[in-house]
């Protein structure tokens, strides 16, 4: 409660009390957190951001190939057959003219066969529906079959630079250790999706989400993050992330 002076009728005024109106903070991270989180991660990237193909290309079809064979495939693995797969079908349209066991023999041996069937049927819808370019609209693009609220951020950000969001294992895991710290990850997508598209700096959509996705996978890895060379870790909920209790957790809740 709080004082305030009301002037009456006659002109005097009065003292009287009112309830103070609480200070609407907007969820997440404050102001100062959230650019220091946003200009450490943007810098280290400048100097430990991967070399990618991928990265050298707006090509919405190419940025879509990439995030597909990504999906399920460890990077080292999708470089070769991210090249030999445009070489082989360089547009919507060819992909879209193949046969779908061709398609699933040049994925071989990538694995998880759905993921080229999706592609070929992506492709058919973006040449049927759209001639041949994949929109930019996010509701748009999660009408395709084959494509998720992750694909979507992904597509929108690193082939039309927009600020979306992106939320995968990687961005996932350096979120929560950052700013939550607390509860199972997996059960918190909503708060995370959120914090993912609240941390993005505004016009910079594209590098935060390279960035972020090479951080969680260079730095902030899953076993053993590089703790104490990390830039976070002034600030970081997670801080030092303690390998042994975690691992001996794991196995007691493992058996
Ligand atoms: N995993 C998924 N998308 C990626 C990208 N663009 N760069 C690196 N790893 C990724």
């Amino acid at each position: 409660w709080i004082d305030v002076a009301m002037p009456t009728t006659a002109g005097s005024r009065i003292s009287v009390q009112r309830k103070k109106k609480k200070s609407r903070k907007p969820p997440g991270p404050d102001a100062s957190l959230k650019r220091r989180f946003q200009s450490r991660l943007l810098k280290w990237y400048g100097s430990y951001g991967r070399d990618l193909p991928w990265r050298k290309t707006s090509n919405p079809y190419h940025i879509l190939v990439s995030e597909v064979m990504l999906q399920q495939t460890q990077v080292d693995r999708v470089i070769p057959k991210y090249h030999e797969f445009l070489d082989r079908y360089p547009s919507f349209e060819e992909l879209a003219d193949a046969r779908v066991s061709d398609v699933k023999r040049t994925w071989y041996p990538l694995g998880y066969n759905i993921r080229p069937e999706r592609l070929h049927s992506i492709a058919c819808e973006t040449v049927e529906r759209y001639g041949g370019q994949l929109p930019s609209e996010e509701e748009e693009l999660l009408s395709f079959k084959g494509i998720g609220r992750y694909t979507a951020g992904a597509i929108r950000s690193f082939a039309f630079n927009e600020d979306a969001p992106i939320l995968d294992t990687n961005v996932i895991r350096v979120l929560h250790r950052v700013f939550i710290a607390k509860g199972d990850p997996k059960s918190q997508k909503a708060r995370l999706w959120q914090l993912s598209e609240a941390l993005i700096p505004r016009g910079k959509g594209y590098d935060f989400n390279q960035a972020i996705m090479d951080f969680g996978a260079t730095c902030c890895t899953a076993r053993s993050p590089s703790c104490r060379r990390c830039p976070m870790k002034s600030f970081c909920k997670t801080y030092p992330f303690d390998q042994k209790s975690r691992s001996a957790t794991v196995r007691h809740e493992g058996r």
